[in-house]
């Protein structure tokens, strides 16, 4: 596994591999079971697979939370390694924002400004949509490799991805979780054990609103009020609680065809976000 620090030695390491099919996987460090699981994707679909490893400031809107964000390159390193990765690209700011940097890459509407767009801020996804341009740019890689658990990022992505006509497929990997239902997230490690047992209420309304589509409830309200309950039970209030057309963000007020339910909530002060898919052919 070779680790590379600029955009020149990247597309240098990626050349010679360029007759077989490249896979990229963008992270941002903290890597746990979820990641591996793009990893093995990539892995398992293309010839070779590249990782990145940058904590992009711009997407975020605290700066308590880049501050609080893990930095484990070590660790993440090994993991890498353990999976097969060919190259890890982990480049510092300056790379990736030399200076004088005027550009951005804005997705307008409900797909990048509800939501989280709506609760972090219009800047989140401006930087999230920048940041993956760039990476893409400098990787050209075949495939990218994504979690579903960022339902909203994925649209985003997708959206840019298609309105600049970059040539790569957007591969979405089902959201990886922990044996009893919790989404994995870098940020499980800021809860306490008392707060992660509550934190399970966030998949448990999930599989409430599934139920009860499956039972043949159809309105969203009605589904609203089942996830609200199982939230209010373990005394968690949501940020947002949506259910919208999982791939323009329009709110949908029956269930006619696929529906995203996407909920954000905070768990003590740590922000978890959660989602399904409903309705689906
Ligand atoms: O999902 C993430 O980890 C980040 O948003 C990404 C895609 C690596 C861009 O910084």
């Amino acid at each position: 596994m070779i680790v590379v620090r600029t955009i020149a030695e990247l597309r240098a390491a990626l050349a010679p591999r360029r007759n077989g099919t490249i896979g990229f996987v963008p992270t941002m460090g903290a890597l746990h079971e979820g990641h591996a699981t793009l990893l093995r994707a990539a892995r398992a679909a293309d010839d070779a697979v590249v990782m990145s490893i940058f904590v992009n400031p711009t997407q975020f809107n605290e700066q308590a939370d880049l501050a609080a964000y893990p930095r484990t390159e070590a660790a993440d390193l090994a993991l890498a390694e353990a999976e097969g990765m060919d190259v890890v690209f982990a480049p510092d700011i300056a790379e990736m924002y030399p200076a004088g940097f005027a550009t951005t890459v804005s997705v307008t509407g409900p797909i990048a400004e509800t939501l989280e767009g709506a609760e972090r801020g219009r800047g989140h996804f401006d930087g999230v949509a920048t940041v993956v341009t760039k990476l893409l740019l400098a990787a050209l890689p075949d495939r990218a490799y994504f979690g579903a658990k960022d339902a909203q990022q994925v649209a985003v992505i997708r959206r840019f991805v298609a309105d600049l006509g970059l040539p790569v497929e957007i591969v979405v990997c089902p959201t990886s979780r922990d044996a009893d239902g919790l989404a994995r997230s870098s940020r499980n490690t800021r809860l306490s054990a008392e707060e992660r047992t509550r934190a399970l209420a966030i998949p448990r309304a999930l599989e409430a609103v599934k139920d009860a589509a499956a039972e043949g409830v159809a309105h969203t309200g009605a589904l609203r009020a089942r996830a609200v309950a199982k939230l209010e039970a373990a005394g968690i209030r949501s940020e947002y609680l949506a259910f919208v057309d999982p791939e323009t963000f329009a709110p949908a007020a029956v269930v006619e065809g696929p529906v995203l339910v996407a909920i954000a909530a905070r768990v003590g002060t740590t922000r978890l976000i959660d989602n399904i898919v409903i309705g689906g052919a």
